[in-house]
This record gives C-alpha cells, sequence and structure tokens, in this order.
C-alpha cells in the first residue's frame, strides 16, 4: 500500500503523507515514493504541488522505529540509506514547481525539514515546530542546510540546540512560515497563493527557483555575468515575449489560467 496520496485536480498536484497512526513519520517507503513523486511531480501538467499530512500532525519527522533499526545495518548500508533521505529533500527543495506546505499539527524533526524545504508554508495557528532530534540522542543533520538558509544561523544555533517545540508564530517571525491562520482557513489561504501562482509563468517560477539558489549569499558582483545572462535569456523567452506583449496589448498571457 501507498505511503502517500496523490491527487490532481487542474494545475494542482497535492501530495499527502498517508501514515496518519504514526502522524505520518517517514521511513524508506515514504523516501522512495516522495523522491519518485518528485522526480514526475510536472508530469500531468501540475503548476503547483502542495505537500500535507493525513490525520492528526503534518509530520513526526523520521520514523524511530526504522532509524534505531540502523544498529543491525552496516556502516555502509546506513549511509546509503541516509543519502536516499538527503537525494529525497534535495529533490523537493529543487521542485521545478512551487511547494506550498500545508502544515497542521506536529511538525517535527523532519517535518520541520519538510517545511524548510517548501517555497511557501501555511501553518495553522495550533501547529508545532521542533528541530527535536538532540532530544533524542541524534542530530538534524541532513535537513540543518536546509533549515539554516530558511531560517539563518543565529535562530539555528537556538533551536537546534535546545530541541525545543516551538509555535506557528515564531515559526512565521524566523522565515520557516508564511502565513498562520486558523485551521479552518488552511485550504482556502493556500487556494489564495494558488490563484496568485498560476498568473506567474511557469518558467520564470523555476527560474526564479533556480537564481535564488545560485545568488544566495553570493557577493552581488560575482554573480553579476549569471543574473545579466538570465535576464537576456528570459526577455527573449516565447514566454517573455508573451508576457510583456500581453502587458502592452492589455490582454492575458498564455499561460494565465
Ligand atoms: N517515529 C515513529 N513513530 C512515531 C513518531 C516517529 N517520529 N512520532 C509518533 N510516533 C508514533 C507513536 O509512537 C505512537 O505510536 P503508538 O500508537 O504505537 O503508541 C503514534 O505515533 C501516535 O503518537 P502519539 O505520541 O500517541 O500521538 P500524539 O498525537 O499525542 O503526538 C507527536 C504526536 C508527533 C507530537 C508525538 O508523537 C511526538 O512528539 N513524536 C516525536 C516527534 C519527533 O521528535 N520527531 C523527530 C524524529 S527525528
Amino acid at each position: 500500500m501507498s505511503s502517500l496520496l496523490i491527487e490532481q485536480s487542474g494545475p494542482v498536484v497535492r501530495v499527502t503523507l498517508n501514515r496518519p497512526e504514526v502522524r505520518n513519520a517517514f521511513n524508506e517507503q515514504v523516501i522512495a515514493e516522495l523522491s519518485a513523486w518528485a522526480e514526475n511531480v510536472t508530469q500531468h501538467g501540475a503548476r503547483v504541488a502542495v505537500l500535507a499530512g493525513a490525520g492528526k500532525a503534518f509530520c513526526a519527522g523520521a520514523d524511530l522505529t526504522w532509524m534505531s533499526r540502523m544498529t543491525s545495518y552496516s556502516h555502509d548500508e546506513n549511509l546509503r540509506d541516509a543519502s536516499a533521505m538527503a537525494a529525497m529533500f534535495n529533490a523537493l527543495d529543487s521542485l521545478p514547481l512551487p511547494l506550498i506546505g500545508r502544515v497542521h499539527g506536529a511538525a517535527l524533526g523532519g517535518g520541520t525539514g519538510l517545511a524548510a524545504v517548501c517555497d511557501i508554508v501555511v501553518a495553522a495557528e495550533n501547529a508545532t515546530f521542533g528541530f527535536t532530534e538532540a532530544k533524542l540522542g541524534i542530530l538534524p543533520a541532513v535537513i540543518s542546510p536546509f533549515a539554516v538558509q530558511k531560517i539563518g544561523i543565529s535562530a539555528a544555533r537556538e533551536l537546534f540546540l535546545t530541541a525545543t517545540r516551538f509555535s506557528a508564530a515564531r515559526a512565521r517571525e524566523i522565515g520557516l512560515v508564511h502565513a498562520v491562520v486558523p485551521e479552518a482557513d488552511l485550504d482556502r489561504t493556500i487556494d489564495a497563493y494558488v490563484r496568485d501562482l498560476v498568473t506567474s509563468a511557469p518558467g520564470s517560477i523555476t527560474g526564479a527557483k533556480h537564481l535564488i539558489a545560485a545568488v544566495a549569499n553570493r557577493i552581488p558582483a560575482d554573480v553579476a555575468d549569471l543574473t545579466a545572462e538570465t535576464i537576456a535569456r528570459h526577455r527573449v523567452s516565447s514566454e517573455g515575449q508573451d508576457g510583456m506583449r500581453a502587458f502592452l496589448e492589455k490582454r492575458k498571457a498564455a499561460w494565465v489560467e
């Protein structure tokens, strides 16, 4: 049985972690299925993806039953397994389309990591986050590059070390979450984001995601060639030409849903 529910409605594909009995903790099966989903995400014309969790929580992080079994693995097997998890986070982080996180209930450990690889996170007021790994004698290793990029070094030093659980309001304050709403308003808020996203050009969105990753923490002069090349390419692209002409001709661009 699949550990994910995948539903597409028009331009929106929704992937729901579906192991509610363990609060959607992820094991090797979830990792394999989410990685495969990420690889084929645009296959049926999707333009926006939503990541959600079934049941009471978004995601309780790595499955501790699975992780604790690792003592019976060789070091190489253990490493291979951890690399598959890192590849999944990388794949989600660099999806070619916008990924919206729909967070309710707990998002702990790798669950907070999943929020960190979303482009936009909408959280319920009662959602709880936390890099809880140190409380379990481990650490948020695989998710650290994504988390530190999102929340910065100062918050990471506090939150990785204390491993304390924190509120949606705090998550918003540190840049992990973009909107905090009553749980009943999660889908409505996501729909508003979707309406905005489908009026942006798909190529611009993919390009912007690459660009953000490429210029982050770089000295502007060091990326000037890259940024000039990027706009030079996009303004003569069919999307760029259509988008600019559509504005001048007071009509909608071809990609507007
Ligand atoms: N891995 C494996 N199983 C987990 C799990 C995890 N990360 N998180 C929860 N579960 C299991 C529980 O063991 C329990 O199993 P049981 O029914 O056989 O007893 C079941 O999921 C429900 O958990 P429970 O704690 O009873 O539910 P809750 O709704 O009261 O609380 C959480 C949910 C997520 C707040 C709580 O389970 C929790 O704190 N989990 C640990 C999260 C964590 O620190 N993750 C980091 C992993 S690196």
